[in-house]
């Protein structure tokens, strides 16, 4: 794929999963994540690779990253955003400050960075945006233990709603879907027990959590020319665990 990608998240899980495979497969990736010294270590330094060390919540980090893409590759041909905060608090635990900062980060950061990136592509040749939600927000899962809590699972299902938004504002010159892992081995599942792993495992009739590259792929489809009639849609990568 002869594609230029800004990847959030690139220096962990699912957005590194994801920088890889688009540098096997022939793209030029603009790295993005606030953790740069970990991104740096974990990719090649290469003539297809430029890093950025930001935060998606910040309007200038994100406006300055796009720039940076097109300075260095010529161009932003895709968004893959993956990069997210986590919150585990439980109803009764969550406080004003924590919600604020998930929303912060997980909500108006999937827009700024989208709209940063609309800029570019709205007023050039067009291209794709992939966000990110969660099949936390289709079980509803209450927090605790490493799992996902009222804030996280809030800010996923908002999301649904800026795609949907985004897609259709944007339509036709840039099309913006969104990926819904279940759960996958990355960080962000680092604290759930072993009792826990196999009592959620019993919800995946794949019989198991999902690999970082199995959810990076569906949102390298999405960026894809393949997925050239696709918007506004949402691809569930989970096992088959939201039937359950
Ligand atoms: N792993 C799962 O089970 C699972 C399930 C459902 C959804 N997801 C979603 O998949 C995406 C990737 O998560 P992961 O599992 O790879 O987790 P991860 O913790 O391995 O990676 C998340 C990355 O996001 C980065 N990040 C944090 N704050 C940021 C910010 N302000 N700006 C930019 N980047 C920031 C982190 O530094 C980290 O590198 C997230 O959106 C997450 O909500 C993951």
């Amino acid at each position: 794929m002869d594609k230029t990608v800004l990847v959030t998240g690139a220096a962990s899980g699912i957005g590194l999963a994801s920088a890889k495979l688009l540098l096997e497969d022939g793209c030029r990736i603009l790295a993005f994540d606030p953790q740069e010294d970990r991104m740096r270590s974990e990719l090649p330094s290469c003539e297809e690779i430029s890093f950025f060390g930001g935060d998606v919540s910040k309007t200038e980090d994100c406006g300055a990253a796009v720039k940076q893409t097109v300075s260095e590759f010529g161009g932003l041909d895709a968004l893959l955003h993956w990069g997210a905060a986590h919150s585990t608090k439980r109803w009764d635990e969550l406080d004003a400050d924590e919600s604020n900062f998930i929303m912060a980060v997980n909500v108006t950061g999937s827009f700024l960075i989208s709209q940063a990136a609309a800029r570019h592509m709205m007023e050039n040749d067009g291209g794709s945006i992939v966000l990110t939600t969660s099949a936390s927000m289709l079980y509803g899962v209450t927090g605790g233990n490493g799992q996902g809590g009222p804030a996280y699972t809030t800010s996923k299902a908002a999301i649904i709603g800026l795609n949907r938004s985004l897609a259709r504002s944007l339509a036709p010159k840039v099309r913006c879907n969104a990926v819904s892992p279940g759960i996958a081995e990355t960080n962000m599942i680092a604290e759930y027990t072993e009792e826990q792993r196999s009592a959620m495992t019993m919800r995946f009739p794949m019989g198991r959590f999902g690999e970082p590259e199995e959810i990076a792929n569906a949102g390298i489809f999405l960026i894809s020319d393949k997925a050239s009639f696709i918007t506004g849609e949402v691809i569930h990568a989970n096992g088959g665990s939201n039937f359950n």
